[in-house]
């Protein structure tokens, strides 16, 4: 099957003016205790990427595709959170295992329940992803850290960590994001940030700038002797402005701008960016019939 391809001169255009060079940096504790103390986060981006696609393959169909599983493999997930991706890669696993392991203690339960009561056993962990010494050298044969790599305090430690616990023949499977990935999201949010004359520092773009597809494999080639890069495009179509916003202000923090406590932003501040938000995707949805986010994304296969 032929993938879609969403891109356009004008969303180069608007990339090149839209993205910030600067990006978001998160702590480990931040994600573990704000982000994801809970699957609400992880509910709504999971929610709305799917019901929005219009690329028929999914993000876990591209997974499986590279992962190339014949069933009986050992699985290391990094950050694996609510166990989403686990629960759709398990049938492909049938005399495999699983060890999915998490920072945040919510979400890996949340994991746990989701696939407990099934036949692939399942080991659950919870530790950064930078320290894996509870785990023997030469364990799995696939490693993944999918959208997680961005909260990991130390990478090089990680990579270290991965190389020692993966098999001479196995695989690291890394997915990210262009650092433009979702550029009209940031379209609407910044104007919105510039008409209220915002902190210059909210000016920045996703914390996936620290390991991009665009940088990646300059960072991965010092750990892996051969790392591919695999992307694909989506665009999610919305038609009624409500699930765009809860994907905005829950999903990604209000692009980030509430991410952290900050006594410049109270309510009022974000109420007000909430409804120029909105009334910009209305506009859009009015104008076009619905109001496209184009995701720009895609996995390094490391071996
Ligand atoms: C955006 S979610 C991705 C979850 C899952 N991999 C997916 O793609 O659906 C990021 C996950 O990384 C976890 N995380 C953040 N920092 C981590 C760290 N240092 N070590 C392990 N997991 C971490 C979070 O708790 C969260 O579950």
């Amino acid at each position: 099957m032929t993938e879609p391809d969403f891109r356009t001169p004008e969303l180069d255009t608007l990339a090149a003016r839209v993205i910030p060079g600067r990006h978001f940096e998160f702590s480990a504790a931040t994600a573990r205790d704000r982000f994801f103390k809970d699957t609400g986060m992880l509910d709504i981006k999971q929610w709305v990427h799917n019901a929005f696609r219009t690329n028929p393959r999914s993000m876990v169909d591209h997974m499986i595709a590279n992962l190339q599983l014949t069933g009986t493999e050992d699985l290391l997930d990094l950050g694996c959170g609510n166990g989403f991706i686990l629960q759709h890669l398990r049938p492909h696993l049938a005399d495999g295992s699983i060890t999915g392991l998490d920072i945040a203690p919510a979400v890996l339960d949340a994991a746990r329940q989701r696939l407990h009561g099934t036949a692939t056993p399942c080991t659950w962990i919870e530790a950064s992803a930078d320290d894996l010494s509870m785990l023997a050298d030469n364990a799995f044969d696939r490693v993944m850290a999918n959208y997680m790599i961005h909260y990991v305090p130390d990478l090089d430690r990680c990579f270290t960590e991965v190389r020692r616990v993966m098999r001479a023949e196995g695989l690291f499977h890394l997915t990210t994001d262009r650092p433009d990935s979702m550029l009209e999201m940031y379209d609407v949010h910044f104007s919105a940030l510039k008409e209220m004359g915002a902190p210059d520092d909210l000016f920045k773009a996703t914390p996936k700038g620290r390991l991009s597809l665009d940088n990646g494999a300059d960072i991965l080639s010092r750990y892996f002797d051969q790392v591919e890069r695999r992307t694909w495009q989506d665009q999610l179509r919305f038609t009624d402005p409500e699930p765009f916003m809860q994907f905005y202000e829950i999903g990604h923090n209000h692009c980030c701008a509430s991410s952290e406590p900050d006594e410049r932003l109270g309510e009022s501040f974000f109420s007000e960016l909430r409804e120029r938000v909105r009334a910009q995707v209305a506009a859009a949805i009015t104008d076009k019939g619905y109001f496209a986010v184009t995701k720009f994304t895609g996995t390094f296969l490391c071996r």
